[in-house]
């Protein structure tokens, strides 16, 4: 693995998911691989578990790992192409990025939307700048439109938890209400994932006008009836997003949007996931969070693995080069 950005970087995903599954059982059984190397984890945006499980990982593996937010300790950085930078920015990522390459052997992004210029925020510009300019592996933890780790880490928890080998999981995203505007990164991202991976039947329920990028959902079934979707569900996954169309906006707020015990009675008894935070009592009631059908918890612990699998598949590949 050279970089890890989006699904087709995982190669077999049953296998990158079988390699973090080996490290739950044995999380110290490559202690060595990264001895002597290390990790920079950068922060356009907050982070917990992210942040937290990626240096977890990474020193199980033996690398150091140093954590710069750049967002609040760092250099406002430029990504615009010949910009003439008399204003607010002060150093280019032309220049910085080859700088902390420099100093490491991989490198970790975070960075959020704008949510204001879809065609900008596709675009991918941090990420990508980043990828093109700092002559290191490049692993995203979180970009505008997707989040890897959380997706690999979602199909693992998926493939933990479901008992059956006679029939695949039915595995529901289901849009939430939310008080505030946001990416659609963790939605395409489990859309794209699941999708590569196939090893599920997957449906995506939203109000209308919340249509994700069929680039990321083509494949899976797709209904605004919410009813209809959870029908038999082994595993719902409830997510906001705020609509791709008319960018970045709120159309619905609609508390009838929420996942309730009662709808979850048209499940099979459904694992109820979530990436976290999570807003109680808007995108999910107590009374879901705190039963056993919650494997929210379950789900984030998780994190360790997928980036374990990841940062040690990327030291592998350059240890091989
Ligand atoms: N799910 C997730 O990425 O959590 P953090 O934003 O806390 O890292």
């Amino acid at each position: 693995m050279k970089h890890f950005i989006t699904a087709a970087d995982a190669g077999n995903i049953d296998i990158l998911a079988a390699k973090a599954l080996a490290f739950k059982t044995n999380p110290l059984m490559a202690q060595q691989l990264g001895r002597g190397k290390r990790i920079g984890l950068l922060f356009l945006n907050p982070s917990l578990r992210t942040r937290l499980s990626t240096q977890v990982a990474a020193q199980q593996l033996g690398m150091d790992a140093i954590v710069f937010n750049v967002d609040k300790e760092g250099w406002a950085l430029e990504f615009e192409d010949g910009a003439i930078m008399s204003g607010n920015t002060v150093e280019h990522v032309k220049d910085a990025a080859p700088v902390m390459g420099s100093y490491f052997d991989m490198l970790c992004i975070r960075t959020f939307p704008s949510l204001k210029n879809r065609k900008d925020d596709y675009a991918e510009l941090v990420i990508q700048s980043f990828v093109q300019y700092a002559g290191v592996p490049i692993i995203s933890l979180e970009s505008a439109t997707l989040h890897p780790l959380q997706s690999l880490t979602d199909i693992i928890t998926i493939k933990e938890q479901f008992a059956s080998n006679t029939r695949k999981p039915k595995v529901v995203l289901t849009w939430a209400p939310h008080v505030k505007a946001l990416p659609q990164c963790v939605a395409n991202s489990f859309a794209q994932w699941m999708n590569t991976w196939g090893g599920a039947d997957f449906v995506i329920t939203h109000p209308d006008h919340y249509e994700l990028d069929t680039r990321y959902t083509t494949g899976a079934y797709i209904t605004t009836n919410q009813q209809e979707a959870l029908a038999d569900a082994d595993f719902v996954y409830v997510k906001n997003w705020s609509t791709y169309t008319d960018y970045g906006k709120i159309y619905n707020n609609d508390p009838g949007w929420m996942l309730t015990p009662d709808k979850l009675q048209f499940t099979h008894q459904a694992k109820v996931m979530h990436c976290l935070p999570v807003r109680r009592n808007v995108e999910l009631p107590d009374e879901i969070l705190d039963s056993s059908a919650s494997i929210v918890t379950l789900q984030a612990a998780n994190r360790v693995w997928a980036a374990q699998a990841v940062i040690a598949s990327i030291l592998e590949t350059s240890n091989t080069a």
